[in-house]
């Protein structure tokens, strides 16, 4: 990987991301695209699928989240940043309507205060080194309208089979993985209110499982699933 100076840029792993992404997950007995779409499933836990919601996708890489927001909020304005140009490029490939992607320096966010409802962000918090997080929580903060929400999704670095994920996958190589109580911290200093912290993906998704898997919305407080999120109110 080119190490940037201060977080992993993935423009080296932008054209293969999605093979890379579905390799490294086949034990799941699910798909990247799986992995996309239930994050934004989640939403739909807090959020009213047709307000029409303007939306940063924080760190977006390929787009794929964004594909799968525009579906579940169809009428939702979104926006798409990273640093990788190469992913804004594969982004920018999917031809999506009302979404727009561009390419930023990894620290001010290109929008000005108070513009959106909601930012949404997966599984870039451990691609950037921890001591600039606050500095990041900051500039999302700026972004946000007051009342405005802010869903980070993580790897859960508590959970064996998540860890040895993380440690196979390529792209993953330079990762330092946010333990939950980390991230509910680095919340609390911000200016942030921390309303949630919930657990996912508890079970693998292989046929065998299928019945059991609505069992898993009880057990979002059971800090041992594959990864989790905090829900943050400006
Ligand atoms: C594992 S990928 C996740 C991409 C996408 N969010 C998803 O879930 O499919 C991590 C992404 O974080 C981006 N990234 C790293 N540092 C960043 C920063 N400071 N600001 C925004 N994006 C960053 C990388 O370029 C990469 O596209």
């Amino acid at each position: 990987m080119t190490k940037n100076r201060d977080f992993d840029n993935f423009d080296e792993f932008a054209k293969d991301y999605r093979d890379t992404h579905d390799k490294s997950v086949e034990m799941s007995g699910a798909d990247s695209d799986y992995f996309s779409e239930y994050k934004i499933i989640e939403l739909l836990k807090h959020e009213d699928t047709l307000n029409p919601l303007k939306i940063l996708d924080f760190g977006c890489g390929d787009g794929n989240s964004s594909r799968y927001i525009l579906k579940h909020f169809p009428n939702a304005t979104i926006y798409g940043i990273d640093v990788s140009e190469e992913s804004i490029a594969q982004a920018n490939q999917k031809g999506l309507s009302n979404v727009a992607f561009k390419s930023f320096n990894g620290a001010d966010i290109p929008f000005g205060d108070n513009e959106f409802d909601l930012v949404f962000t997966s599984m870039v918090f451990h691609h950037i080194e921890h001591s600039l997080h606050q500095e990041i929580l900051k500039e999302i903060y700026r972004v946000l309208k007051i009342g405005g929400r802010f869903y980070n999704f993580e790897h859960n670095p508590n959970n064996p089979l998540t860890r040895k994920v993380v440690n196979e996958c390529p792209f993953d190589e330079d990762a330092v993985l946010l333990k939950p109580s980390y991230h509910k911290s680095i919340i609390d200093k911000s200016e942030f209110n921390l309303v949630k912290l919930n657990y996912t993906l508890f079970l693998p998704r292989h046929k065998l499982f299928k019945l059991f898997l609505p069992t898993e919305k009880l057990l979002s407080w059971c800090p041992i699933g594959a990864q989790y999120y905090i829900k943050a109110i400006k």
